[in-house]
């Protein structure tokens, strides 16, 4: 459920007109809606009030790469929870946001040192590490500061999610995690480490996960290893479970696990295992509680369908070109009417596509249209191929909006491009 409705014929983010937005901020903009993430949080949290997880409950870090606004953090911050980061700069933005250090878990199969040090400094609750060379280097930077870094092994659990194979990360030939039989062999060698403090297990096999299967395979072969890890000698405290669930996108395909059945799978794998659990959800607490806002420039005949082209293009939403994703297109202004288009960018290459032969409110030119459910992975991934601004950012609560990102001026992004001095 979101706040993205129609009210007096115009499509409005909580209570506030989105033409409201377009006409002062322009287009193309993403629209946030705070009561969205918020409601995305409770149930979240809800889902998981069942599950045995110590005294202190589960940790819910955020996954920052899905918006790593720092609005947006401010508010999931001002909610409780924490943020799985996977460089530094998402780490000091969850700082800056207000996020704890001890609700900070760290991901990511390329820490530097630099990086292990600022994470370090900061003391943060976790580092999820993926392979022995890692461990090692972790050691030496932790122990040339004195410290001892408080480490998971995310483990690759050779379990294949069954989502786009841009992201899906568990199979044995990906880039992710310490291979399920090579574990106790890990934990051995790290165990050993003087900076190292190995205290856990993680696990993520991949994002968009719309079958809870996997998820289940990969937590029954983490329960299994907690079990083989103790009578290794090794003390296992926490369990890190990943994110990925998935949400809706279409709403002509069946609807993905809702997190209530997520969290009645986690609690019967779980039960017994006896250890703090984590998760690091990003998809499902922000993915639709964002909108791209963007207007049509013109409609341009084609042999067969329409062109509807857009002033948003693949550089500020790039899912439909990365993973052939399939976000929903509304009218701002619906007039009851149908058309089938073909909606695209501006920019240069055919793979500026949003959407082919797609049947849906008929728009004209000057007309707002959104892109449904971009609150994950969209602002985030935007980049300026074709000299194109970023994309500014917008927040709502109720009847207030506030630009949580002004839109980048052009001058600053040829300023940033310095000549030589032999030019
Ligand atoms: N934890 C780790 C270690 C991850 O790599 C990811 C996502 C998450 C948590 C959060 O997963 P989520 O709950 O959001 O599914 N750009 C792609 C998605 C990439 C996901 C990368 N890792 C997209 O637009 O679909």
């Amino acid at each position: 459920m979101d706040h993205f409705n129609l009210k007096d014929g115009v499509l409005h983010a909580e209570d506030v007109p989105l033409p409201v937005i377009a006409d002062a901020v322009g287009t193309p903009v993403y629209v946030y809606s705070t009561a969205t993430i918020e409601r995305h949080v409770a149930v979240f949290k809800a889902a998981l009030a069942e599950v045995e997880s110590g005294t202190d409950g589960p940790l819910i870090a955020f996954a920052v790469k899905a918006n790593p606004n720092r609005a947006v953090l401010a508010t999931l911050a001002k909610a409780g929870l924490g943020a799985d980061v996977v460089s530094a700069g998402e780490l000091l933005r969850a700082r800056a946001a207000g996020v704890p250090a001890d609700k900070i878990v760290f991901s990511g199969v390329g820490k530097t040192e630099e990086e292990m040090r600022l994470a370090l400094s900061e003391g943060i609750f976790q580092f999820n590490i993926e392979s022995e060379p890692e461990a090692e280097m972790l050691s030496d930077v932790a122990t040339a500061m004195g410290l001892r870094a408080p480490v998971a092994f995310r483990i690759n659990p050779n379990v294949i999610a069954g989502t786009h194979a841009k992201i899906s990360t568990g199979g044995s030939e990906d880039k992710f995690g310490v291979a399920y039989d090579r574990a106790i062999a890990a934990y051995a060698r790290a165990a050993a480490l003087p900076g190292l403090d190995v205290r856990g297990v993680a696990v993520h096999i991949g994002s968009q996960l719309t079958d809870l299967g996997p998820s289940r395979a990969a937590f029954e072969k983490i329960g299994a290893l907690i079990a083989d890890l103790r009578a290794a000698g090794h003390a296992i405290v926490t369990a890190d479970l990943g994110g990925g669930l998935g949400v809706p996108y279409d709403p002509a395909k069946p609807i993905p696990p809702l997190p209530q059945a997520y969290g009645e799978m986690v609690r019967d794998v779980t039960r017994g295992w006896n250890v703090r659990l984590l998760f690091e959800p990003g998809r499902v607490i922000v993915g639709n509680a964002g909108v791209l806002l963007s207007r049509v420039i013109r409609v341009k005949p084609g042999v067969g369908d329409p062109f509807v082209i857009v002033d948003a293009a693949m550089n500020d939403l790039m899912r439909p070109s990365l993973y052939d994703a399939w976000h929903d297109i509304r009218s701002v202004s619906p007039n009851g009417a149908d058309m089938t288009a073909n909606i695209v960018g501006p920019i240069c290459e055919s793979g500026d596509t949003f959407a082919k032969k797609r049947a849906m409110d008929a728009v004209a030119p000057g007309d707002l249209v959104t892109f449904m459910t971009a609150g994950a992975y969209g602002a985030t991934m935007a980049n300026t191929y074709n000299s194109r601004a970023l994309t500014p950012e917008v927040l709502v609560t109720g009847d207030q909006w506030a630009v949580v990102r002004e839109r980048q001026p052009i001058e600053a992004l040829i300023a940033a491009d310095k000549l030589p001095p032999w030019i």
